[in-house]
C-alpha cells in the first residue's frame, strides 16, 4: 500500500528535507580536493544535528554513518573514511536523509572537486536533468512508470546508462516506503500516482555500463567496469497538477 500524508505529515517532511537540502549546500564548498570524506561526514552529522534534525542512515541496517560519499565510479553507498582524500577532478556523490518528528526528508547531488573532465561534466548535467525530467512526470493521475520511463529515456536519449540495482522509493515515517520507484520502466504502467504521496526519486547513471558490484566493505557500490556514475535526489510530494519538491533549499 501506498501511504497518502495529510498536509500537516507533509510540512514535517519538508522540515526535514530542507535540513538535507541545507546541509548538502553547505557541504558544496567544502568538497575540495583535499578534504576527506570522514570530514564531509563529521561536518554534516554536526550540522543536521544542530538544525534540530537527527541523522537518517546512521545506523539503518548497520549503515556506520551520517553521509555517504560515493566518489569516481563508485554509485552509492560510499563509506566516509579519513583515509580517503578527494583528488582534484573527482565528481562526488553526497546523499543524506534527516528525520523530524519521526518524520524523513532524503536528498542527494553529485558535486565536481576541482575541474572535472568534459565526459564527467555532461554525466552530471545529464543525471540533474534526469531527475528533473523524472519529476516533470509527476502528478495525480499519472502512473509511476510514466515517471520511471521519463528518467530512463533522457538519460538514454543522452548517452547514458541506467543503474537498474538500485531504485528511488516512497519515504514518509520510514526511509524506504512502497512503492520502489526504478529509472527505467514503462509508460501507462505501474501504481497510479496520488496526491499526498511522497516520492524520493534518485537516478543514478554511469558513464559506461550500468552492471553494479559491490565492495567487501558490504556497501560502497561501485561500476562493475569502473566507468563514472552520479546521482541525484529529491523528496516531493505528488499534488494535483505535479510535485511540491520538499528537500528543495
Ligand atoms: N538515498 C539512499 C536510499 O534511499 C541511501 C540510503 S543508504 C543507507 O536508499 F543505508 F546508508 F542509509
Ligand atoms: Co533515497
Amino acid at each position: 500500500m501506498i501511504e497518502i500524508k495529510t498536509p500537516a505529515e507533509i510540512e514535517s517532511m519538508r522540515r526535514a528535507s530542507r535540513v538535507v537540502a541545507e546541509v548538502l549546500l553547505q557541504l558544496k564548498p567544502l568538497v575540495k580536493p583535499g578534504v576527506t570524506t570522514a570530514e564531509l561526514n563529521d561536518f554534516a552529522e554536526r550540522r543536521v544535528r544542530e538544525l534540530g534534525a537527527v541523522p537518517a542512515f546512521l545506523g539503518y541496517r548497520g549503515y556506520p554513518a551520517t553521509l555517504c560519499v560515493s566518489i569516481n565510479e563508485e554509485i552509492v553507498h560510499g563509506i566516509p573514511s579519513p583515509k580517503r582524500i578527494v583528488r582534484e577532478g573527482d565528481i562526488v556523490s553526497l546523499d543524506m536523509g534527516a528525520v523530524i518528528e519521526g518524520f524523513y526528508g532524503d536528498a542527494a547531488v553529485t558535486l565536481a572537486a576541482g575541474a572535472v573532465s568534459a565526459p564527467a561534466k555532461k554525466l552530471m548535467e545529464v543525471t540533474r536533468s534526469s531527475l528533473d525530467a523524472g519529476l516533470a512526470a509527476v502528478k495525480a493521475g499519472a502512473r509511476l512508470g510514466d515517471v520511471s520511463r521519463a528518467v530512463q529515456e533522457y538519460a538514454e536519449k543522452n548517452g547514458m546508462a541506467v543503474v537498474r540495482e538500485f531504485t528511488g522509493h516512497g519515504i514518509g515515517r520510514r526511509l524506504h516506503e512502497e512503492p520502489s520507484i526504478p529509472n527505467f520502466g514503462r509508460a501507462g504502467t505501474g501504481p497510479t500516482l496520488k496526491a499526498g504521496m511522497t516520492l524520493a526519486i534518485e537516478p543514478m547513471l554511469c558513464l559506461g555500463r550500468a552492471d553494479v558490484v559491490v565492495k567487501n566493505d558490504g556497501w560502497t557500490a561501485v561500476s562493475a567496469d569502473g566507468s563514472l556514475a552520479a546521482h541525484f535526489e529529491h523528496t516531493v510530494a505528488v499534488t494535483e497538477d505535479g510535485c511540491d519538491i520538499l528537500s528543495a533549499p
